[in-house]
């Protein structure tokens, strides 16, 4: 190829700047906002209060939470010139799946409180982008439903690992046939945090029955409706008044019996009192990993972790990978930002396992400065779910593409013409 001609090239940046600052001159804006404020701006004026509470909000005074934002404006890039970055490559190997962008969707469960498509919209979005989705323990829409929809396209499962084995073996069994290449087990989340915004809205969308339909899928879970409870579980019980009635009719049009047999059966009430009995096991150890190990072909990642030694362990352990990640700030407020803790981590596990980063990813700058930390690879949560919010599966698309093409901007206006010449060297510590 001709120097002019490589030039020339249009190639996928490019094209998508090109593609909205024509569409301006014809009087068209982008379907969601680019900014990233704006995004979620669009997004709560979508969303009911309580849905913007629960996906926007954090633990405690979020403290965490902004702490991971903060986190990426310490580090500044260095950028190298006179390098020709005319051909680049965005791509990254994961687990022998080759992927177009260091990029996945975390995941993120009730998405149906952003939009009635929920995960099956985005699981559409990510399969166009080529981008991996991670099935979410708490999705409002069942796996088989979301991989059906997504061709061959990358899927992982994540886990909550809860206090019956059999459906842990269940869920990990399921997704493995519907094609989830790794399992992912988060961590950080063996009880709920104190989330302040959704306690003072005094609003739990699992006890609407949202987000549970991969227990209401899962013929163990069902099977289970048919035991008694274990003891003192399902002993609260609310007042009943036209709140209760209306929240227990949505549990009854959320359960896939069908609103009238699930309402007058009392299933979709016993499949909210079990789970919640049933849905996490806080006595979770690092012995338990071997009954997973045992059960799955599948690669196994580990989320939630923030201590090298933690990490150091997970490699001891024969764990496949890990995600660090603080659930984007809404268990423990007050603890560290991923990203600082990225280089000690990236330090333990010495290239052993790869180690996919979340909790604060904005913008392709926040993408470079992880890689260059030692991320392999990089989650978002919320910029996605507010993309669904603001423009259904379009608008995750739109979300998914910016970031691309935003990191793909960075890494070359940077010098860097692949992801491997992303490296330390490329940051300075900011002032
Ligand atoms: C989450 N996250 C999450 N993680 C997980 O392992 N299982 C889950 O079901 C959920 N659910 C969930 C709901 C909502 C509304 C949010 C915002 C997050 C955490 C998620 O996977 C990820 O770690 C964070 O969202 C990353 O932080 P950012 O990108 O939102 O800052």
């Amino acid at each position: 190829m001709s120097d002019d001609s490589r030039d020339n090239r249009i190639n996928a940046p490019v094209a998508r700047q090109q593609e909205i600052y024509m569409g301006g001159l014809g009087g068209r804006r982008p379907a969601v906002p680019v900014d990233m404020a704006a995004l979620e701006t669009a997004a709560a004026r979508r969303m009911s209060r309580e849905g913007h509470a629960y996906i926007a909000g954090g633990a405690g005074r979020e403290d965490t939470m902004a702490r991971n934002l903060d986190a990426f404006g310490e580090w500044r890039i260095v950028p190298r010139m006179l390098r020709d970055v005319s051909q680049r490559d965005t791509s990254v190997t994961l687990f022998g799946r080759r992927l177009p962008s260091p990029l996945l969707l975390s995941p993120v469960g009730v998405l149906e409180m952003a939009h009635a498509q929920a995960d099956l919209a985005v699981a559409r979005a990510a399969a166009a982008e080529g981008v991996p989705y991670i099935f979410s323990n708490q999705a409002s829409v069942p796996m088989e439903t979301c991989a059906a929809a997504m061709d061959d396209a990358p899927r992982w499962f994540q886990l909550y690992w809860s206090k019956s084995d059999e459906l842990v073996e269940s869920l990990v069994a399921r997704a493995e046939a519907c094609g989830c290449e790794a399992i992912v087990v988060t961590l950080d989340t063996t009880l709920l945090g104190w989330r302040t915004r959704d306690l003072d809205l005094a609003y739990l969308p699992f006890l609407r029955g949202m987000g549970i339909a991969q227990y209401t899928s899962d013929p163990v879970f069902l099977r289970m409706l048919d035991q008694p409870l274990p003891e003192g579980a399902g002993d609260s019980r609310p007042p009943v008044n036209l709140h209760t009635i209306r929240a227990v009719l949505q549990a009854a049009r959320n359960f896939p019996d069908g609103f009238w047999p699930s309402l007058t059966s009392g299933r979709a009430l016993a499949a909210v009192r079990r789970f919640i009995a049933t849905y996490s096991r806080p006595s979770l150890t690092w012995n338990d990993l071997a009954f997973l190990r045992e059960r799955t072909r599948l690669p196994i990642l580990l989320k939630g972790i923030l201590d090298p030694a933690d990490a150091a362990r997970a490699v001891d352990h024969g764990v496949d990978g890990l995600i660090v990640s603080n659930h984007g700030g809404r268990q423990v407020d007050g603890s560290v930002s991923t990203l600082e803790q990225l280089p000690r981590i990236a330090e333990a596990v010495a290239e052993q396992i790869p180690i996919v980063m979340d909790s604060g990813i904005r913008g392709g700058a926040d993408m470079f400065k992880a890689l260059a930390l030692g991320a392999t690879a990089v989650g978002i949560g919320r910029p996605y779910c507010y993309g669904l919010a603001a423009g259904g599966e379009d608008g995750v698309r739109e979300v998914i593409g910016n970031l691309k093409t935003d990191f793909e901007l960075t890494m070359a206006l940077a010098g860097c013409k692949s992801v491997a010449e992303i490296t330390r060297e490329r940051l300075v510590p900011a002032g």
